[in-house]
């Protein structure tokens, strides 16, 4: 399905004026910083954001920078990950900071302990472990206010509802790289809406836009959707 630059242009309007107003007050969201960033959406992956709540905080407490994760033990890691389960994940996040952080020299030539920084760009934060399609966007995204989509399954299911009328879970090979260009179409050039639409199409995912019994009757781009429940 094509989509008009005009119902592209209302879709965004309503979602990010319901955002504004309806967002919950996030750690990371109010935090720029990559590393942190990237914590929370690792963590997030596959735990719902009661938990990550939770251990977020006393993660960052523990390991606050890339440097400091680099550094630590293993079983430290994995101490501070204990309940969170999927512990690939944590043995990924070490895995990557030492790669990142603990190799000496930064992209700008400085040696030594100064700078360990993330790369802004997906397609490098991509390369690194544990790091796929949606973290790489994430990450750009999110820290970087990069305008460039992040599509996990919630905003896979929101994009697909609203834009081709469906919400089967499971997608082709061929409707995910459709979902994917229309996401990138979408996004707004600017970063920082970017930042924000990418924010929103995962709150109304979470709060909304729910994979059973969508609350259809509370969504701001109901309009938009070709879900067309009736009100
Ligand atoms: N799930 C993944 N990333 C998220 C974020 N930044 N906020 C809320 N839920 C998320």
């Amino acid at each position: 399905m094509r989509t008009t630059a005009a119902q592209r242009r209302h879709f965004t309007r309503r979602l990010l004026t319901w955002f504004a107003r309806a967002a919950r007050d996030l750690p990371w969201r109010r935090t720029r910083d990559p590393y942190r960033v990237l914590v929370s959406e690792v963590m997030l992956q596959q735990t719902q954001v009661s938990r990550v709540r939770e251990y977020y905080p006393r993660f960052l407490e523990r390991f606050p920078d890339l440097r400091s994760l680099a550094r630590a033990k293993p079983r430290a890691v994995r101490e501070a990950w204990d309940g969170l389960g999927y512990y690939a994940r944590a043995r990924n996040l070490h895995q990557l900071a030492k790669r990142v952080a603990g190799r000496g020299v930064t992209d700008k030539g400085v040696a030594g302990d100064s700078v360990a920084e993330l790369p802004e760009d997906p397609e490098e934060l991509i390369k690194l472990p544990g790091i796929g399609r949606y973290t790489a966007g994430a990450v750009a995204s999110f820290a970087y206010e990069k305008p460039v989509p992040a599509v996990d399954t919630n905003v896979a299911r929101v994009l697909s509802r609203v834009f081709f009328g469906n919400s089967r879970q499971r997608l082709s090979g061929n409707r995910q790289r459709r979902i994917w260009s229309l996401a990138a179409a979408l996004i707004p050039k600017d970063g920082k809406r970017a930042w924000k639409f990418n924010q929103a199409l995962m709150e109304l995912g979470a709060l909304v836009c729910v994979a059973r019994k969508p609350k259809c009757a509370q969504c701001p781009v109901r309009p938009d959707c070709k879900t067309g429940r009736a009100p």
